[in-house]
């Protein structure tokens, strides 16, 4: 399985802020078998963070996660540049997230992730901060490889998956 991983941070792209996410995501990711191939940091521009998900989709990477911009400020606008390019939405994922989430801190109904797919490649937001990162992974990461063999026809029977177990 292969990943790109795109940080959403103007700070971050200016080279005033290091990232800790991105990194960490690579790092969880590894734990099932999904290396990252590509890694960027762009500012908190719709456009800009659309084109990096499209390029990412056309190199038929399985998985894109965003990292920062899901929240309210009036630079937060990953969700409506992941709108811009999905071809279908896959809103279950972001619930279970949430859901999760909500467990751990009431702060998490302010993370307005989207996630969908765009031709093989399935999409991910994720808020900004290491900890919140790592707190949406680790109930996304089990059913990663059954999303994909899926989409991919790989998986025809849901069933008999061994992850229908967990
Ligand atoms: N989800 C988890 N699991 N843990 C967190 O600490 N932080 C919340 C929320 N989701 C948080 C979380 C906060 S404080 C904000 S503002 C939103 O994510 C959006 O974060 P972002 O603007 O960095 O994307």
């Amino acid at each position: 399985m292969k990943a790109g991983v795109i940080t959403v941070s103007d700070k971050g792209s200016k080279g005033l802020r290091t990232d800790t996410s991105g990194p960490a995501i690579k790092e969880m990711l590894k734990t099932i078998g999904c290396e990252t191939v590509e890694y960027t940091i762009v500012p908190d521009e719709r456009d800009i963070i659309a084109n990096e998900i499209i390029r990412m989709s056309s190199l038929d990477l399985d998985f894109i996660f965003t990292t920062g911009g899901t929240g309210f400020s009036k630079r937060d606008v990953t969700p409506e540049a992941t709108l811009d390019v999905i071809e279908r939405e896959a809103p279950g994922i972001p619930e279970a997230m949430r859901y999760h989430s909500l467990k751990i801190t009431p702060k998490a109904m302010l993370s307005r992730a989207k996630a969908g797919i765009r031709g093989n490649s399935i999409i991910i937001n994720l808020p900004g901060s290491e900890k919140a990162v790592k707190e949406h992974l680790e109930i996304v990461l089990p059913v990663l490889d059954h999303a994909r063999g899926i989409l991919l026809g790989l998986h025809s029977e849901c069933g008999n998956h061994p992850h229908d177990k967990i």
